[in-house]
């Protein structure tokens, strides 16, 4: 799939608030920082269409993109934020897992990791609360331009390891890097695969 078309609607603090236009939703969860707004802008051809920053924490809204004016990507607020208050944080968590399980046009989501780090506790545990879930999701591991092939191949090996340990069945994984635009083409065929599109 090509995107040729990609327009920023809204940003959202209110589930009853989002597009009731039944769209399709594609969304990008994951720690803050990670480098879900650098994917976004990577995979749609533009620089500033999502806002990025060193300062994790500057996604705090659910964003909606819309893309070739028929489905939307989506921008979650990243999890693991420490310096918001706990009080908004639980407001937060409760909000993004409510608009996971229960918003009908999410067909899945995407969960970024880092590639350089370890399994991290956070991740695991949010991925196996979306495997709990059923909620379909795929792994994309971003800023693989900061590893050697060598130190990559075995992080994502520890990843398999650690999941393998709870799933018997792994979900898609991805290798991306916004620098170098590593996994464009791999994401968006999968993307034009699940919104049953010709890529
Ligand atoms: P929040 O909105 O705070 O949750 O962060 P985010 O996940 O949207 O991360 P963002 O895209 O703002 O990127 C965070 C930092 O990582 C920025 O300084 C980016 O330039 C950097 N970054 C993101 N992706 C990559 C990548 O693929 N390679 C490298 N080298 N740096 C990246
Ligand atoms: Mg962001």
């Amino acid at each position: 799939m090509e995107i040729k078309t990609a327009r920023f609607i809204s940003s959202y603090t209110e589930l009853s608030k989002l597009p009731s236009d039944q769209k399709v939703e594609l969304a990008f969860i994951g720690r803050s920082n990670v480098g879900k707004s650098s994917l976004i802008n990577m995979l749609c051809n533009e620089k500033k269409l999502a806002k990025t920053s060193s300062q994790p924490g500057k996604t705090q809204t659910i964003n909606h993109f819309l893309i070739n004016d028929f489905w939307y990507l989506v921008d979650l607020p990243g999890y693991g934020y420490a310096k918001v208050s706990k009080d908004k944080r639980e407001k937060w968590g409760s909000m993004i897992r409510n608009y996971l399980v229960k918003r009908e046009t999410l067909y899945s989501v995407f969960v970024l990791v880092d590639s350089r780090l370890e399994p991290q506790k956070i991740d695991l545990e949010f991925i196996n609360w979306l495997g709990e879930k059923e909620i379909p999701f795929s792994i994309v591991f971003t800023k693989c331009d900061k590893l050697g092939k060598n130190a990559l191949a075995q992080n994502l090996k520890k990843y398999q390891k650690k999941l393998s340990e709870v799933w018997v069945e792994l979900p898609p994984m991805f290798q991306t890097s916004s620098e170098t635009q590593q996994g464009k083409e791999d994401l968006l065929s999968y993307f034009a695969e699940i919104l049953q599109l010709e890529s």
